[in-house]
């Protein structure tokens, strides 16, 4: 059995936040959500969160459990706490710090490896000087002991091979160890380092498993740090759509999250955001200036300086300068939505165009219907919100005023300026304020 012990009970003071620490977003996700991924994409069966009172509460939308420790009287300690709510079972337990959400699965994946019989595997990386973390002062291939920076002599403050937080003990080994913690140090706390020297008094071997870069082992402690992690994120997920064939012109500015779906060919370009599950269809191309969320585009899309949330876009549509879909909007294929117009909870049918500074609200509209520019639904009555249907092949002049609930048929005409107050019918032209059906004889016109 592989369990998991995240440690995220410390209380996260220099984030200066009544939001917990591990619940701050990064790209689109909690800090702890990462820790949880790759825990889980590592193999991990069992995961337990040592929280506060303040995340407890919200422990349940990750999927995992949380136990409290209502004192934070250190990293042996929290692993103590919940090992005493875990039924003991034989096999490897990971200790994981919710604050480090850049750890790949595969750090997680090779201290779990070469633990392989050992007692404890821990990760160690290199850090350039000063540094706060706790020196791993080994003995050959072996970890000897870890001393803590506020317990360290001079000539120990000199190492720069630093423990990472993460290891990976044999159950049994970790339970007896921690069951002996002391907390004489500069702290006073339970450190969970000093079962290191413990375990080598027992004869046991523990396995130094370094890390490369040691950006992959960073821990959020302030919002600086988050805004670093993020930037680190961000880079990587940019690199794996890049790898799997999409065009971002400038990562640096371009702002994904994890579980977007983006097609082959599609050209990401600057100052633009992708967000919850989006999916992007090939040959797209998006921004620059441009936000998604949750949004859904067929293939060869082209949306410009434009916001669209909760939309779902046919192919070939083109979108923007300058225009905002919301709230359950479709856009048939081959649609065109332009230079500063709204649509809201409205259904566009294939080949429809509003090219111009319109509003189109709970509006629904048939195939190749041409909205002209200035066209306004005034779907709201003061009272609540009605709906305004035009059929296909309709002609809507400029500057019309829709007064929903109405309808307009299909290649109906409404002129210039027209307040449609009554039902068009199929074929019907209406001019005027409020708009009447024009004499038979100017229909020759
Ligand atoms: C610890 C290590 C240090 C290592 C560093 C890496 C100890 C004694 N020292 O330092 O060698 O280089 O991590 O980051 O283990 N936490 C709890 N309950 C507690 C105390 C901490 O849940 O009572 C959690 C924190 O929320 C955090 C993690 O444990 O996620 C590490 O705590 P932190 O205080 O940042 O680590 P250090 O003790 O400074
Ligand atoms: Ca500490």
């Amino acid at each position: 059995m592989i369990r998991a012990i995240v440690l995220a009970a410390g209380k996260g003071t220099r984030m200066k936040s009544a939001t917990p620490k591990v619940l701050h977003e990064l790209c689109g996700r909690p800090m702890l959500w990462y820790v949880l991924r790759s825990l889980r994409d590592a193999g991990v069966e069992e995961i337990v969160v040592v929280t506060n009172d303040e995340l407890q509460p919200r422990i349940a939308e990750f999927g995992v459990r949380g136990i409290v420790q209502k004192e934070q009287l250190g990293t042996g300690h929290a692993v103590k706490v919940a090992l005493d709510e875990l039924e003991s079972a034989s096999g490897q337990v990971l200790i994981a710090y919710g604050d480090m959400p850049l750890v790949h699965t595969d750090v997680y994946r090779s201290v779990l490896m070469q633990l392989d019989g050992n007692a404890l595997a821990m990760v160690t990386a290199r850090m350039p000087l000063p540094s706060n973390f706790g020196r791993v002062i080994r003995n050959g291939d072996s970890v000897d002991r870890i001393v803590e920076v506020r317990d360290a002599t001079p000539e120990e403050l000199l190492v720069d091979e630093m423990n990472a937080g993460i290891y990976a003990y044999d159950e049994a080994q970790l339970r007896e160890s921690v069951a002996g913690l002391r907390n004489d140090n500069a702290q006073q706390e339970y450190y969970l380092t000093d079962t290191i020297a413990d375990l080598v008094r027992g004869g046991q071997n523990v396995v130094p498993v370094p890390v490369d870069d040691h950006m992959h082992v960073l821990g959020v402690n302030d919002r600086t740090e988050l805004a670093v992690a993020r930037r680190e994120l961000n880079r990587r997920i940019c690199e794996q759509h890049m790898r799997d064939g999409v065009t971002i012109i400038d990562p640096e500015t371009t702002y994904l999250e994890p579980e977007l779906t983006i097609g082959r060919d599609v050209v990401l370009y600057p100052n633009t955001s992708i967000s919850r599950l989006s999916e992007i269809g090939n040959a797209s191309v998006i921004g620059p200036n441009a936000r998604l969320s949750a949004a859904k585009t067929g293939s060869h899309v082209t949306i410009r300086e434009s916001v669209i949330l909760d939309s779902s876009i046919g192919s070939g549509v083109t979108i923007g300068p300058f225009a905002h879909l919301r709230n359950e909007t479709v856009l048939e294929d081959g649609v065109h939505v332009g230079n500063f117009v709204e649509v809201k909870n409205s259904h566009l049918g294939a080949g429809v165009k509003a090219g111009h500074l319109t509003y189109l609200g709970d509006a629904e509209i048939g195939e190749n219907t041409n909205v002209g520019a200035g066209t306004i639904t005034c779907n709201y009555d003061g009272v609540r919100k009605n709906k305004t249907t035009i059929g296909r092949d309709a002609f809507i002049g400029s500057n019309t005023s829709l007064v929903a609930p109405v309808t307009v048929g299909d290649g109906a005409l409404t002129g210039a300026s027209a307040v449609v107050t009554k039902d068009v019918p199929a074929g019907g032209r209406v001019v005027g304020n409020p708009a009447r059906p024009l004499p038979a004889k100017q229909t020759q016109l």
